[in-house]
């Protein structure tokens, strides 16, 4: 089987990894750095599993920045590419799907698309109508970053959604695929329609984030009040019907998906009553002003931000929500200054970038939304709201 993958960042570089131990994959991106990369056995993202896998030079796997040619040899082509939530429009930016879906139907080559980025509920189905001679699959993908490979290898379900019934065979063989990738058995797997399949990944984040802000709003009860957020959520969670896991409190969910497709979700519910996901988005925004406060509260002339990345391991700080704290903050004339070893050069956001040693000196507060022993020194100035050093 020949598969092309569109998209190389965590999504494409996992599922190219997956499918190049069993098939010959082409894996196509816009920015040349990351396909020379890729071809020389590193990986551009941090992924332990991945950057393992890529520096045995896999023979299956090419990475490449022909699209047209990848796309007409293709039996398939999967689609990994952004869809960055627009604020303008109160929906997703789909274009850089389009631009591939537009490449593919002039390849001369008739692959089966699958889209893996995460899209609008209904929209697998309307762009099939634009795209008319292309076949359209739709099949949401779940890994989480830094963990990328690893999801795949050991999937918690496959879903392929499809928009008409003559497609149920094609998403069956694309299950397949997932499948004989993964090192599991009796992986659940689910072929549908693609507007349940889309609307799957959308509340299954925006779940997420619900079980995110819930404890958050918790904490946010208890340090209000002086309380032990400790000991009231242990008390909560063993309930099994609730649980001890994903409930550990933070600045804010944050991190590429969840912000984004929870808003996207709400989009889709502009006709439909609810009240639940709106205070779900909203409950986000207050959470990182009740943070923002309770730093001023100290009354800091400088404010340290130990990593812009929300967890250890990360190496990104997509829609951290230590951003928008760190502007909260300096909107009150506060100084700031960064720690963030990910970064290099003097400033990140108009602010000093500095070393640990500068952050510890310079800073009244230091501001820490994951614990890290390498703040033991100067706990008392630290604030974090990370009970136990997970999540
Ligand atoms: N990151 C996650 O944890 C995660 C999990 C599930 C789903 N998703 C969804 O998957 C999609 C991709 O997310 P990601 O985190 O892998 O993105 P990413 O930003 O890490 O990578 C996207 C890659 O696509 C490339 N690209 C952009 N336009 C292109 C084009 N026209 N042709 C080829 N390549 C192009 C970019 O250069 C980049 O390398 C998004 O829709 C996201 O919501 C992400």
């Amino acid at each position: 089987m020949r598969i092309a993958i569109a998209g190389l960042g965590y999504v494409g570089l996992s599922l190219a990894c997956l499918l190049s131990a069993h098939h010959e994959v082409e894996a196509v991106d816009i920015d040349a750095k990351r396909v020379s990369k890729i071809n020389a056995g590193a990986s551009p993202i941090a992924d332990p599993q991945i950057e393992s896998y890529l520096s045995q030079r896999p023979k299956n796997l090419r990475a490449t920045l022909d699209a047209t040619s990848a796309y007409a040899h293709a039996d398939f082509v999967v689609v990994a590419t952004p869809t960055n939530y627009d604020d303008v429009t109160h929906s997703f930016d789909t274009s850089s799907i389009e631009e591939v879906l537009r490449l593919v139907s002039n390849s001369g080559g008739s692959p089966t698309v699958i889209i893996k980025s995460t899209v609008p509920v209904g929209y697998t189905a309307s762009i099939s109508k634009r795209f008319d001679g292309l076949r359209v699959l739709f099949s949401p993908e779940f890994l989480r970053e830094g963990h990328a490979l690893d999801d795949n290898l050991h999937p918690s379900r496959i879903i392929v959604g499809i928009t008409g019934s003559e497609d149920k065979q094609v998403a069956h063989k694309f299950a397949q695929l997932l499948d004989e990738g993964s090192e599991d058995s009796n992986v659940p797997a689910l072929i549908m329609g693609s507007t349940e399949a889309e609307a799957i990944k959308l509340f299954a984040n925006t779940y997420l984030a619900l079980r995110v802000s819930f404890f958050n709003e918790l904490d946010t009860y208890a340090e209000s009040k002086s309380l032990n957020t400790r000991q009231i959520i242990e008390g909560v969670c063993l309930d099994p019907r609730i649980g001890s896991q994903y409930n550990n409190p933070s600045f804010g969910y944050g991190g590429y998906c969840l912000p984004k497709d929870s808003k996207q979700l709400l989009s889709n519910y502009a006709d439909v009553p609810q009240n639940l996901i709106r205070a779900i988005v909203d409950s986000n925004e207050t959470r990182k002003e009740f943070i923002a406060e309770r730093v001023l509260s100290r009354n800091p002339k400088s404010v340290g931000v130990y990593r812009l990345v929300m967890k250890a391991g990360s190496d990104n700080f997509r829609q951290s929500a230590m951003l928008d704290v760190i502007k909260l903050i300096s909107s009150r004339g506060i100084e700031i200054v960064i720690f963030e070893p990910t970064l290099s050069g003097a400033e990140a956001l108009g602010h000093p970038l500095v070393d640990l040693a500068e952050l510890k000196e310079r800073s009244d507060v230091i501001l820490a939304n994951r614990w890290n022993n390498d703040l033991s020194d100067v706990a008392d100035k630290v604030y974090t709201r990370d009970l136990w050093q997970r999540d």
